[in-house]
């Protein structure tokens, strides 16, 4: 099957020399090539270039684009996506006045959810999260990693994790799976975290190894959930099995979490509101990708990461939805790309690069997904006539995706 997509008014990031990531300086940077075409063959990328290039040839199907541009699927490298239920009363008690570790102290938050996985069918489950996913591919996404973390008992961990797989088998989209056993701390084991700590080691670890569940591991590593050693043993253990740590760290606090990524080679530390010199210096010299979550920022109504510091010292910065029922009920990357340029003053282009290769590197997908690259999957996006690429943060709320097409055929 070769398809052709002609008439590009833009086609957006662009590489020819394909990279994992893009870090520092670097991101201000886009490549994009006007009036464009682009060749699929089969579920790759054949070809592209400007128009006036384009060899007689001929195509199975030829899709005009014109006043239409094409981006890369966005990669969402850290949701939740996987839940019973909704949360909105408890995010009135947040406009209230309460927060969000009151909430959770007194047994709501994450443990609300807990409790819904745990009454609620694999079947629910799995009919929920994939409408999820195509709610998301309609809003340009191609790829998304998701955590468990709702189960609280390994059972219900274990339940999370095939939903998850199924999810792989059924969805069109690339999902990777992630076993989160320590997100939260049951009622019944408080005062007691160690010993929860040990049935992660002991139970949840082993059995997600040994049904092959889960691609990484993480650990909610924050101030009043796990502190850095109880994440270090969990880290240890998941290493075992090589899982590679994408852990959540520095949400709440200066807590250490973001040293102890870097000590395990995490793929990624994720939310980072508490970011500080020392922070940035380790991650300098790492291959953990720092990213930040905009809409649990922009929810919460926290203080944001020092997201312009964190790129002028040279770092990379991706982002991602964080969709989840407590902290981030949307799953629509292109509201991300909108905060991160409200909300973090980041140039569009930085917002593109965070949102497309960077993230795809804290999933450990860059090598495919990311960028408009031969030989990398077709998944990319066809916009409805937009007027320019920094369109795409501008008018923030409208869905400006027309079609996704992913590993080259439409969904
Ligand atoms: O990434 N910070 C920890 N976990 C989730 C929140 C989950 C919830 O509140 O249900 C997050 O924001
Ligand atoms: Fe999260």
């Amino acid at each position: 099957m070769r398809i052709l997509v002609k008439n590009i008014k833009e086609l957006v990031q662009v590489e020819r020399n394909p990279r994992l990531r893009v870090c520092g300086k670097d991101m201000a940077h886009l490549d994009t090539i006007k009036n464009a075409y682009l060749i699929v063959e089969n579920d790759k990328i054949a070809e592209f270039g400007e128009m006036a290039q384009l060899k007689e040839q001929t195509f199975d199907q030829e899709v005009d684009a014109t006043d239409r541009m094409v981006f890369p699927t966005f990669c969402d490298s850290h949701t939740h996506l996987v839940y019973a239920g909704s949360r909105e009363i408890e995010y009135i008690d947040k406009i209230r006045g309460l927060s969000y570790d009151e909430i959770a102290k007194r047994g709501g938050g994450i443990l609300n959810s807990a409790k819904r996985v745990q009454e609620a069918s694999e079947d629910q489950l799995f009919e929920d999260a994939l409408r999820r996913l195509e709610q998301m591919a309609a809003y340009g996404t191609g790829a998304v990693e998701i955590k468990s973390g709702y189960g609280m008992t390994t059972e219900a961990e274990m339940k999370m994790l095939r939903v998850i797989r199924r999810l792989k088998e059924a969805s069109p989209l690339t999902v990777k799976s992630t076993l989160l056993g320590a997100h939260g701390i049951p009622m019944e084991y408080r005062g007691r975290q160690d010993k929860f700590v040990d049935k992660v080691i002991e139970e949840m670890i082993p059995q997600a190894a040994a049904e092959g569940l889960a691609d990484y591991i993480d650990v909610f590593c924050d101030a009043g959930f796990f502190t850095c050693e109880d994440t270090e043993r969990m880290l240890e253990a998941g290493a075992k099995y090589g899982m590679r740590p994408k852990i959540h760290a520095n949400e709440m606090a200066c807590s250490g979490g973001i040293q102890v990524a870097v000590k395990y080679n995490a793929l990624s530390c994720d939310h980072l509101e508490f970011t500080g010199d020392a922070e940035i210096e380790c991650l300098l010299h790492s291959e953990t990708m720092p990213t930040v979550l905009p809409g649990a920022a922009f929810f919460l109504n926290m203080q944001h990461a020092p997201v312009r510091k964190m790129m002028d010292a040279g770092l990379p910065v991706a982002m991602a939805s964080d969709f989840n029922p407590g902290s981030s009920p949307s799953g629509n990357m292109q509201l991300i790309v909108s905060f991160a340029c409200v909300n973090y003053r980041m140039l569009p282009e930085e917002a593109i690069n965070a949102t497309t290769i960077n993230s795809g590197y804290a999933m450990g997908v860059s090598d495919r997904l990311g960028s408009i690259a031969v030989g990398k999957q077709a998944s990319f996006f066809i916009t409805k006539p937009i007027p320019t690429f920094e369109y795409m943060p501008y008018s923030y709320g409208e869905n400006k995706v027309d079609v996704t097409f992913i590993d080259g055929k439409v969904v």
